[in-house]
């Protein structure tokens, strides 16, 4: 990219519309490179504000603060999907780097857009159809059999959008209350939930990351091992090579994570986020590049750096709001105990199951590493008191 301002290192401006715990954990990861990183946030309190050094205040959904956000930047990039797929498409067409662009992005905001658009590709997902009445619904579920799993095709998150019904009348009640478009799926008997990260730059070049196991509950995102254990050759392979054939297909810059399914039968691609993700924050920890240096070298088209781990294992766990309001208090137990913890908070308000931080540990005993990551993590919320 060109860049607007020179200095003993003159590097791009970076912008992140945006100003979650993703942009939190971006801003240092652009410190060693020099390269300016500028944060749109919600709010002046949020995540990223409390300690991005440049920070403008916005709503990502007001055409104007995002225009005069991206005004002051190189690259323009993102913490979330939530940026209206139109107004992208008007700072694009005016000139601005959106990376990823709306043309990629929109496969991450929009469930069916997706699926019509990796069925094309002949990648694999789960059996699908967009839906429109209960009469639909049924019909699928004639042809795949119940239950099945409905989802918003616009909006979701942490689960909140995806629901698995077992009869007509479940039905009836989810289409009630949703708004907006619906699309039906086969509900897939996964033996694991499994993500691949890759990164791709303007030039296309890509990188992959070794496939983990995501362990989710209720929707949200519990515990990460990387790489999935014992996790086929043949699987780990295939997984690899859809994930990067998914990034140059869409044409994706940035880092990008496809959550899939692992099945007797192969992988199913479930979504895609185009964005650092949960599945990676192992990577801060226990890999040469992490994701978000990474997305930073892909969205300003730097070569990219290797994936390799440091360690046999990494386990990440989610730290969910629990019954302690303040988590910092808890440090000293847990670091005194295991002094090979990595803690990560992220400034947000505690409130009962949101993300508001993770802990890492590296090593080779899988089950020891998952003992102290668990620990640590129950031991932060509140929910261990030992
Ligand atoms: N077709 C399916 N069959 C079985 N389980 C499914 C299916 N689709 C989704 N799930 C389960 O629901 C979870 C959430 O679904 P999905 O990832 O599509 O929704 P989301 O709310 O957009 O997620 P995220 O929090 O990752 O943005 C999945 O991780 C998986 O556990
Ligand atoms: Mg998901």
């Amino acid at each position: 990219v060109t860049y607007q301002v020179a200095g003993p290192v003159a590097g791009p401006i970076v912008g992140m519309v945006g100003g979650g715990q993703l942009a939190r954990m971006t801003a240092p990861a652009a410190v060693p490179l020099g390269i300016r990183f500028r944060v749109l946030a919600e709010a002046p309190d949020s995540s990223a504000a409390q300690v991005a050094a440049e920070v403008e205040v916005g709503d990502h959904r007001d055409p104007e603060a995002v225009a005069r956000f991206a005004k002051g930047c190189d690259v323009v990039t993102f913490d979330h999907e939530h940026v209206p797929t139109e107004l992208l498409h008007r700072l694009e067409d005016a000139g601005v780097a959106v990376r990823p662009g709306p043309a990629a992005l929109v496969h991450a905001q929009d469930k069916r857009v997706m699926r019509e658009r990796l069925t094309a590709a002949g990648l694999p997902c789960p059996r699908w159809r967009p839906v429109g009445s209960v009469a639909d619904v049924v019909a699928f579920a004639g042809e795949v059999g119940w239950p099945v799993v409905l989802k918003s095709t616009r909006g979701g998150y942490d689960g909140k959008g995806v629901w698995t019904v077992g009869e007509e009348r479940a039905v009836e009640r989810v289409l009630g209350a949703a708004g907006g478009g619906l699309l039906v799926e086969e509900r897939v008997e996964f033996t694991r939930e499994l993500a691949v990260l890759v990164a791709r730059s303007p030039c296309g070049q890509a990188a992959v990351y070794p496939v983990v196991e995501t362990v989710q509950v209720d929707g949200i995102c519990r515990e990460v091992v990387a790489p999935a254990p014992g996790i086929a050759e043949d699987h780990a392979l295939a997984a690899q090579q859809a994930a990067l054939r998914v990034a140059g297909e869409l044409g994706v810059t940035g880092v990008m994570a496809v959550e899939m399914f692992d099945t007797a039968d192969g992988v199913l691609v479930n979504e895609l986020a185009m964005r650092p993700h949960n599945s990676g924050h192992w990577t801060i920890d226990g890999a040469v590049t992490s994701q978000f240096e990474q997305h930073l070298r892909a969205v300003v088209d730097l070569p990219l750096g290797a994936t390799t781990p440091h360690a046999p294992y990494a386990v990440m766990v989610n730290v969910l709001g629990g019954d302690y309001p303040d988590l910092y208090p808890a440090f000293r137990h847990c670091m005194a105990r295991d002094p090979g913890l990595r803690i990560h908070v992220y400034g947000k308000q505690v409130r009962r199951g949101r993300k508001v931080g993770h802990v890492t540990v590296l090593g080779g005993d899988l089950d020891r590493l998952r003992e102290r990551a668990r620990h640590a993590a129950g031991y932060l919320r509140g929910e261990v008191t030992e």
